[in-house]
């Protein structure tokens, strides 16, 4: 068993639509083990996507994902990372396939509805930048 951690960003809250795109990981055999809402500050948006500091979408990334709250989960099923990366769908929505939760609901490439880990080691270090071992079910 694998975990990951996804989000579902400020976008998607916005337009109420953390049923359905929970709906969509649940139905895709992702068993939630941690969830909560939360309102990310600068500085936390800012550490979260500290591995794109020097890109020149950073800034605005840090104010779009500080622009209402999130939904943070931990989903967990065999190969979860890399499962719920395919039920994601590409970054850019327009590259995304069909049936992929960004499809369906991105609204462009910075506002694209759902965070998930990119690996194993980053699940471990984002789920633990937002969840407790005492939080996880
Ligand atoms: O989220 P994902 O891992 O698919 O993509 P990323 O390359 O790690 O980028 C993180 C986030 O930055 C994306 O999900 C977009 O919200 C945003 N982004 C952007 O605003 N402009 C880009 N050219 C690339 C990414
Ligand atoms: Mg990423």
């Amino acid at each position: 068993m694998e975990r990951t951690l996804a989000l579902i960003k400020p976008d998607a809250v916005l337009r109420n639509l953390q049923g359905e795109i929970i709906d969509m990981m649940q139905k895709n055999g992702l068993k939630i083990v941690a969830m909560k809402m939360l309102q990310l500050s600068p500085k936390q948006a800012a550490h979260f996507y500290l591995v794109h500091k020097e890109q020149p979408f950073y800034q605005n990334l840090i104010t779009y994902m500080c622009s209402a709250p999130v939904v943070a989960l931990v989903l967990e099923s065999t190969n979860a990372v890399s499962a719920y990366r395919t039920l994601m769908g590409e970054t850019n929505p327009e590259n995304a396939k069909p049936h992929t939760i960004r499809k369906k609901y991105a609204l462009s490439l910075r506002e694209n509805s759902v965070h998930g880990s990119d690996s194993l080691q980053s699940a471990e270090q984002e789920i633990s930048y937002f969840f407790s071992a005492f939080d996880i079910i």
